[in-house]
């Protein structure tokens, strides 16, 4: 089979091809996808970069989420059938290829109404966003949400989750005044440019924010702690620059400020509580099939152009989700 393979750890797409590789078989408990669709994401960039963490061993094929249909079915799997078209978050990464291994606990049937260029951005990105807002940040609807980074996938499936799960206000913001158009058009009520003074821009919006959902390490968290409102939840979810993170702050700031501080990954999720993970990703199939929730995605015709884009959301001007087709490509 094909796979998208990272030789060496590099800052460009110079050390990334497709490769013709051994297809996997699955063990027990897992199951192996013909991948049709996969979802491109700034987790593959911080592997490509060599951030530590993210890649057990190189060769790498990058890859956290497909859609396609169940190859093959291991040992110890009920529920799954050869053929059958489903959706599955790959933790150990080799989702961009033609075939993927998953857990059989991660992976969910797809609605006849949803199209699977859709369902491979949800096992990662939108099950993130939703896992973000519900279980890690406790939105209640009425509530304030800050998101940084908001022009990217991830931004974008959060203003598109939270009319879903009862409205809000939502702030967001990006790295670059040209990202301030995207961010809105995705239903962000402010989108601030973070060129300026980004706390008193949030301030003079209307005022302090009940959930913070930040991507950027602890580069932002100052500004997080100086706009959260009493009862506040900051939620770190990533680490953007891929620097090193400084100490989070003391605790009588926190206890003075009554707000507290998370940290959420989904791919620890997926080892600790795959069942969570699993919930979500049928919630969120489920909330697209009944059009309550729309996803818009980039199409990506082939694997071969995958470097590219890989290179765009490195150099923080992609916009929005990106998806692979993977299938005939
Ligand atoms: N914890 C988890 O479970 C989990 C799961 C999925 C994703 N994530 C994280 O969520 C974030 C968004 O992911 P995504 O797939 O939606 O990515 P994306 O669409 O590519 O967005 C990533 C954004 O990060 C910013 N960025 C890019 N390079 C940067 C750099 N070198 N330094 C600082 N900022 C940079 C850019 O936004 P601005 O310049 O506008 O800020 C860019 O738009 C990523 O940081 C990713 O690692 C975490």
């Amino acid at each position: 089979m094909r796979a998208l393979v990272m030789t060496a750890p590099s800052e460009g797409p110079d050390r990334t091809e497709v490769r013709e590789v051994e297809a996997p078989r699955p063990g027990p408990g897992e199951v192996t996808i013909d991948v049709t669709h996969a979802g491109i994401n700034f987790l593959d960039v911080m592997a490509r970069r060599g951030d530590a963490g993210y890649v057990s061993a190189w060769p790498h094929t990058p890859g956290k989420e497909v859609a396609g249909t169940v190859r093959e079915v291991g040992e110890d799997v009920s529920g799954l059938v050869v053929g059958q078209r489903v959706a599955a978050f790959t933790p150990g990464a080799g989702g961009l290829a033609e075939v993927a291994l998953a857990p059989a606990a991660l992976t969910v049937p797809i609605p006849d109404a949803v199209p699977s260029a859709v369902a491979a951005a949800t096992p990662l990105m939108l099950t993130t966003a939703l896992l973000l807002l519900t279980d890690a940040a406790r939105f209640s609807p009425g509530e304030t949400v800050l998101v940084h980074s908001a022009s990217g996938g991830v931004g974008g499936a959060v203003a598109r989750l939270v009319p879903a799960l009862g409205g809000g206000r939502l702030i967001g913001t990006v790295g670059r005044a040209d990202k301030v158009a995207a961010a809105k058009e995705s239903g962000y009520d402010v989108v601030v440019s973070r060129d300026g003074d980004v706390a008193e821009a949030i301030r003079a919006s209307g005022g302090a924010v009940d959930v913070v959902l930040d991507p950027q390490g602890t580069a932002l968290l100052e500004t997080d702690l100086a706009v959260t409102a009493p009862g506040g939840r900051i939620v770190l979810f990533g680490n953007a620059g891929g620097g090193q993170a400084a100490p989070l702050p003391d605790l009588q700031r926190l206890r003075a400020g009554n707000i507290a501080v998370a940290g959420f990954s989904i791919s620890s999720l997926a080892v600790t509580a795959p069942e969570r993970v699993a919930r979500a990703l049928r919630r969120l199939l489920d909330l697209i099939a009944d059009g309550r929730l729309t996803v818009p995605v980039t199409e990506v015709g082939s694997l071969a152009e995958v470097p590219e884009i890989h290179q765009r959301l490195a150099e923080g001007r992609g916009t929005g989700k990106y998806v692979v087709r993977v299938a005939g490509s």
